[in-house]
């Protein structure tokens, strides 16, 4: 600083001492209404947006894998493929310790070690490039920090691409800087070079990386919410044993438990005997002597923590009179049809396949080979498949089995091909009318599909 800019500055200082502002009370006073400011955006972010709760921990969950928040990602990114290295991998506190240590110290004592007095950034090659090159390094290491660095099949070219970006290129364009410490030319072009090619050794890396699986469970926050959550996950998985509302005391139509008797799990006597833990560990473990199979991820099962206490919340609302379901949750499975109006599969048939059908109709059960989950599969699946659903055609076998006619075999007429559905516990008649109208009138799949072959409503 020459004094030339010396006297400038004071000169300021004292123009700003005439006005009266001054740093105590003035400037400290703005401050504290900015600070102010943000702090209430953040109570009303907080209360009207808010961030949803994650699942619940699972202390007997061994699947899970920790993982810090985002902006932490990239040193997970850093550890993950430091320890990818031969020898030095092993020596974690250098990973953990050393590097960070040395690389925040680095930055810290940047001004004092480069006390180059110009402020025209031409001439400040040395740290712009140091800075450019690590903030690059930190972005591209966020940017991968979801692709594997072992990946499955064993293949190391995902992880040797990522080690070269999150350290070599970074490294070698250190040791060269200091090589080249007088020359700025030359540094611009390391500097260059580095994050160029880091850019498009990432870019490749996230181009190759494998597809990742969506298998975000839905955190239900609310106690309505958590009431569906659990209808959903006890429609699939127990209706087929229990039955839509709990009632079945004799199974039918499943594997290896043909007749069996249970007690319903609707009734007083198990509601008010189990408790919410115990509940869990039924779910959890099942009853694996008598046929239930275990749910919980922890034994085996498909289950997470949340989600079994979904189901309990569920079943509690639903059948244990001591709990008052909230009305929200009372809403009906699919808009009542006016008459002659007909049911679409988008807004009347899937809620209700969901809800009475999808537990026993989809892959992996092996007393049949009708699935249910989409469209598609519900016209053109299933042993029967050319005789099942017929537009227009009352003898459907569709149709019959769901008004409680057995389907019989042709060739052995004593002999059920199908049995009457579902097995366990005969469908409302609202709900067969549902199905009756939309098989007679083609099946349409869209809103709009059903809308043009519903007759227009008289004003
Ligand atoms: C494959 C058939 C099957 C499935 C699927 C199934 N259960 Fe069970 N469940 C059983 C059998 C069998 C029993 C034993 C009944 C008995 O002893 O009366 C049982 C018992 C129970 C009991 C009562 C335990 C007791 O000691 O009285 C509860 C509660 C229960 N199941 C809940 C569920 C829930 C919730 C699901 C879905 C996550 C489910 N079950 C899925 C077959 C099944
Ligand atoms: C408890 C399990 C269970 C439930 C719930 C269930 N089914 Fe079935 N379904 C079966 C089994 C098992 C078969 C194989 C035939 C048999 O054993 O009768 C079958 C066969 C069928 C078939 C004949 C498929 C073919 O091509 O052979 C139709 C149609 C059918 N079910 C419709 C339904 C409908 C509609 C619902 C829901 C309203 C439903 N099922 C609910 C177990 C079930």
């Amino acid at each position: 600083m020459n004094d030339e800019t010396k006297k400038q500055i004071n000169q300021r200082y004292e123009r700003q001492l005439d006005k009266g502002e001054r740093f105590w009370p003035d400037t400290i006073f703005k401050d504290l209404i900015m600070s102010l400011a943000i702090f209430t955006l953040l109570i009303l972010l907080a209360t009207f947006i808010g961030i949803p709760a994650e699942p619940k921990a699972d202390p007997s969950d061994t699947s899970y894998i920790p993982r810090p928040e985002w902006y932490f990602l990239f040193l997970f990114k850093f550890l993950a493929l430091y320890g990818q290295l031969p020898i030095i991998g092993k020596i974690e506190w250098l990973a953990t310790v050393l590097i960070p240590g040395i690389a925040i110290g680095v930055l810290t004592l940047l001004p004092f070690i480069e006390k180059n007095p110009n402020r025209y950034y031409g001439k400040r090659i040395l740290p712009i490039s140091i800075m450019t090159i690590m903030v690059t390094g930190i972005i591209l290491l966020t940017l991968m920090s979801e692709v594997p660095t072992v990946a499955e099949d064993g293949s190391k070219l995902l992880g040797t691409l990522q080690t070269l970006v999150g350290i070599f290129i970074p490294l070698t364009a250190y040791i060269l800087f200091f090589a080249f410490k007088s020359n700025t030319r030359l540094m611009l072009w390391t500097t260059s070079l580095a994050v160029v090619s880091m850019i498009l050794i990432s870019g490749t890396v996230l181009a190759l990386a494998p597809e990742k699986q969506a298998e975000e469970t839905e955190v239900a926050t609310t106690l309505v919410d958590q009431i569906f959550a659990g209808q959903d996950l006890y429609s699939i998985h127990c209706t087929e044993c229990h039955g839509d509302d709990g009632s079945v005391a004799v199974i039918q139509g499943v594997e290896g438990l043909e007749g069996e008797k249970i007690t319903p799990i609707n009734s007083r006597d198990v509601l008010y005997t189990i408790t919410d833990s115990a509940m869990y560990e039924v779910i959890a473990y099942g009853r694996p002597n008598a046929g239930m199979p275990p749910f919980g991820k922890t034994y085996g099962g498909e289950l997470s923590r949340s989600e079994i206490d979904y189901i309990n919340v569920f079943m509690r609302y639903m059948w244990d009179d001591r709990f008052e379901i909230p009305a929200e949750a009372l809403k009906p499975l699919f808009p009542p049809l006016a008459t002659g109006e007909v049911p679409s599969y988008d807004v009347h048939i899937q809620p209700i396949v969901k809800r009475y059908c999808i537990s026993c109709h989809r892959a992996g059960k092996e007393n049949n080979n009708y699935l249910m989950t989409t469209y598609e599969e519900i016209l053109f699946t299933g042993d029967n498949a050319a005789n099942n659903i017929i537009a227009g055609d009352e003898g459907s076998y569709f149709l019959q089995v769901i008004q409680e006619h057995a389907i019989m075999n042709p060739e052995k007429p004593e002999e059920e091909l199908i049995g009457v559905m579902p097995p366990n516990r005969a469908l409302k008649p609202n709900i067969v009318d549902v199905f009756f109208r939309w098989i007679m009138n083609g099946m349409p799949q869209t809103a709009a599909e059903a809308q043009a072959l519903s007759p227009t409503p008289v004003p």
